[in-house]
C-alpha cells in the first residue's frame, strides 16, 4: 500500500490543476489523438472546442489549423479555463470563452469544425447543445463528438466503493461520466438536432494508467470527487483505498493499471 499518499491527503492544487497534471496525460491526451485524427483538421479552418476543459484538444487543433486558422475553447468552468490558458504556449493563439454549451455566444455559421471530447454527457440539455453546435457550424462544416462508456469494470469497482465509503452523490458522478454511450440514442439526438447524416461508432480504447493507489487518488483529485474525499476522515479514505486496490488487482500489469474503455464518436456534417 502506498503510504506516501496518506490516503490521498497529500494532493494539493485545484481539481482543474490536477486534471491537467494527471487526467490529461493518462486519459485525455491519448483519447484526444483519436478525436483529432478523425476530425482531419486543415490549415486555415475555424474550430470551436466545446467543453474544452484544460484544452488538450484545443491546443492540438490550434497546431493543426496553424496561423491562418482560428481556434476557440469554450467551457462552463472558469477554473478549467484558467489552467487551459496557463498551459498554452505563446505561439498558439486561442480564444478561451466561459459559456454554457447550451447557449453558445457566437453567430450562426461561424465555424468550420465543432469538437467536443468527453463533455456532452455532463450537459443537461443535450439536444439544445447539439442544436447550438449545428447552428454555429458553416454549411458543410463538421461536428466531431466523443463520449466514454459503458462504465468499464474498473470504474464500476470505484463507484461501488465511493457509494459505500463516501456517498451516493459521489458514486453518481462516476455514473454520469459513462452515462452516454447508447449508439441509437446518440443517433436519435443528432437527428433531432438537425444532423441528418450522423455517423456514430463505438470503439474500445486501451489505456495504461498509473499504479492503483496513485490512479485512484489522482482521479479523485482531478474531479468533483476531490471535495467529498478531502472531507472524509482518514479511516474512511483508508478503507476506500484498501477496497478499490484489492479489487483492482486483476487489472494490474507490471505495476500499471490496464483500462479498456469504450469510446463512442459521432461525426456529422451540417
Ligand atoms: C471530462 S472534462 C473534458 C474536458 C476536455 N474536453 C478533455 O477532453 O480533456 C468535461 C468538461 O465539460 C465541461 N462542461 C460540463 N458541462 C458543461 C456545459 N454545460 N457547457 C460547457 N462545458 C461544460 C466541464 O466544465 C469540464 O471541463
Amino acid at each position: 500500500m502506498n503510504q506516501h499518499h496518506v490516503y490521498g491527503k497529500s494532493y494539493k492544487g485545484t481539481a482543474a490543476e490536477n486534471y491537467q497534471r494527471f487526467f490529461v496525460p493518462a486519459i485525455g491526451a491519448p483519447v484526444a489523438d483519436d478525436l483529432i485524427a478523425i476530425a482531419d483538421l486543415q490549415p486555415g479552418e475555424r474550430v470551436l472546442d466545446i467543453a474544452c476543459g484544460t484544452g488538450v484538444v484545443t491546443r492540438l487543433a490550434a497546431e493543426r489549423v496553424g496561423a491562418t486558422g482560428s481556434v476557440t475553447g469554450l467551457d462552463i468552468n472558469p477554473g478549467m479555463l484558467a489552467v487551459a490558458r496557463s498551459a498554452t504556449p505563446p505561439h498558439l493563439s486561442i480564444d478561451w470563452r466561459e459559456a454554457n454549451a447550451e447557449s453558445l455566444p457566437f453567430p450562426d455559421n461561424a465555424f468550420d469544425v465543432v469538437l467536443c471530447q468527453m463533455g456532452l454527457q455532463f450537459v443537461s440539455g443535450k439536444l439544445t447543445a447539439l442544436r447550438e453546435m449545428r447552428r454555429v457550424l458553416e454549411r458543410g462544416g463538421r461536428a466531431v463528438i466523443s463520449v466514454p462508456g459503458p462504465k468499464p469494470p474498473l470504474f464500476a469497482i470505484m463507484t461501488d466503493a465511493l457509494a459505500r465509503h463516501l456517498s451516493q452523490e459521489a458514486a453518481a458522478f462516476g455514473d454520469l461520466v459513462f452515462s452516454m454511450h447508447d449508439i441509437d440514442e446518440i443517433k436519435e439526438l443528432m437527428r433531432s438536432a438537425g444532423f441528418g447524416n450522423a455517423d456514430v461508432e463505438a470503439k474500445p480504447k486501451n489505456l495504461r494508467l498509473p499504479a492503483p493507489a496513485d490512479f485512484l487518488w489522482q482521479y479523485i483529485h482531478s474531479t468533483p470527487l476531490a471535495e467529498p474525499a478531502t472531507q472524509a476522515d482518514e479511516a474512511t479514505r483508508a478503507a476506500l483505498q484498501r477496497e478499490v486496490c484489492e479489487r483492482w488487482k486483476e487489472f494490474v500489469e507490471d505495476d500499471f493499471l490496464s483500462l479498456q474503455v469504450g469510446m463512442t464518436t459521432a461525426t456529422a456534417l451540417k
